[in-house]
């Protein structure tokens, strides 16, 4: 019999995907939630799916029968909580299900937890999130930085926090809160700034978009390899006692460095010019059509009722105490990493609508009937 039996939650996410699979190579047996979409497309687990060791359920974070139902049929020894509605952004559009996902959520795996009476056998990771620091209060962030949630997802996330820590101290479960700083991969949702200017440069680059429009700029960010991160998710649930940790990169770049950065990798060179919402990023090098053109600009949309703009984590007890690497993956690797993926993705997509542009030559011409 496997004693080694993971629950997660949010397994068709980045982060879902990639613990999937580091699990699975540990020899675990991953039981995942999903939930019924219009549109039946898991990408990112498609590989997983089949495996004798990877089980999908259908459950919802907004249904606590459905939870405690599946707790109690897994059985799981660790639980991973990983869903969330976790785009920032969208949380100021629909706060209420984001408290509802976010924040209630996790009150539901515990109480499932409890209910089923696994409270001594079931450690649970929270997958808790650098915004709670929000409008911050030091630099760079480490354990011992006061939080101020700066969005209705972070605040949704800081009862998500607090309530994993009163369980820990009420009923003495292993239950803890990894503090993630943000982190990337080729497999990063296409909406996060990030994914936004890789597929956004590879586009360009390809003659498939003409501009970039993106928000603010000037904000700051430790941007980590996902693969990585989830490495430290087992590692929070194997240490001896159950404790928070900060994990970060403790490097810090900037939104115009990272598009300038990607940029270059598809071998445009950008200018800055202009500030706010006047600045642009001009085409200094590359391509001849390209130069002089201006390939970056600002727009309102993407700016945030409350923007949190300084984070840069101290990853210093992760690495003592867990003996975490934090610069296993550097910043120019992980942009040239997701630069490459999206060069090629978006080539395929070229090659895919060459396929359709074909066959419907052929359909007219008779070819394929
Ligand atoms: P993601 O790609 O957006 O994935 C979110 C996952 O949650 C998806 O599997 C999604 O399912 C699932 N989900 C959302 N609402 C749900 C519901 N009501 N019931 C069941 N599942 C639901 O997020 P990620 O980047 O992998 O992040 C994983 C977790 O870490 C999230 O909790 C996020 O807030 C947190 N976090 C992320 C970062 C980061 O930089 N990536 C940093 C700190 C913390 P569908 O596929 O069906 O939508
Ligand atoms: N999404 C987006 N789109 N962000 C932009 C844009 C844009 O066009 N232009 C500038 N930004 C700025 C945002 O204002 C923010 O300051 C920063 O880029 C990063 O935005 P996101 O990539 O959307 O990530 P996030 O930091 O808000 O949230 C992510 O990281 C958190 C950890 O700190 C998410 O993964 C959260 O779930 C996670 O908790």
């Amino acid at each position: 019999m496997n004693n080694n039996i993971a629950l997660i939650t949010g397994v068709t996410g980045q982060d879902g995907s990639y613990l999937s699979e580091f699990l699975l190579a540990k020899g675990y047996e991953v039981h995942g939630i999903i939930r019924r979409s219009s549109v039946d497309y898991r990408e990112r687990i498609a590989h997983l799916e089949g495996k004798p060791h990877f089980h999908l359920h259908y459950a919802d974070m907004g249904d606590s029968m459905s939870l405690v139902k599946l707790v109690g049929l897994v059985q799981p020894t660790e639980i991973y909580n990983l869903a969330a509605q976790s785009h920032v952004q969208v949380s100021f559009d629909a706060p209420e299900f984001t408290a509802d996902v976010d924040a209630v959520g996790v009150l539901r795996i515990l109480e499932a937890v409890r209910t089923n009476h696994l409270e001594k056998t079931c450690k649970v990771y929270q997958a808790s999130t650098s915004e709670l620091y929000g409008k911050v209060e030091e630099v760079p962030q480490n354990e011992n930085t006061p939080f101020h949630p700066y969005s209705p997802y972070a605040v949704a996330k800081l009862y998500g926090f607090w309530i994993v820590k009163e369980y820990r101290e009420a009923y003495g479960m292993f239950c803890c809160s990894g503090i993630l700083f943000n982190h990337e991969s080729e497999r990063r949702g296409e909406t996060f700034v990030t994914r936004k200017i890789t597929l956004a440069a590879a586009r360009i680059a390809q003659g498939k978009q003409e501009k970039l429009y993106l928000g603010n700029l000037d904000s700051l960010r430790d941007w980590g390899y996902a693969k990585d991160y989830v490495e430290c998710m087992w590692l929070i649930l194997q240490h001896e006692t159950p404790e928070d940790f900060v994990i970060a990169t403790g490097v810090q770049h900037s939104v115009r460095e990272f598009t300038d950065l990607a940029f270059r990798h598809v071998g445009i060179e950008l200018k800055f010019e202009g500030e706010g919402i006047n600045e642009k990023g001009i085409c200094v090098g590359g391509p001849e059509h390209l130069v002089g053109k201006t390939l970056v600009e600002v727009s309102a949309d993407f700016y945030r009722p409350t923007d949190v703009v300084n984070l840069w984590g101290d990853p210093t007890k992760a690495k003592a105490k867990l003996g975490w690497n934090p610069a296993k993956t550097s910043f120019e690797e992980l942009v040239k990493l997701m630069v490459e993926h999206d060069m090629g993705k978006v080539a395929a997509e070229g090659a895919a609508e060459k396929v359709r542009t074909n066959l419907a030559e052929y359909l007219e011409k008779g070819i394929v009937k």
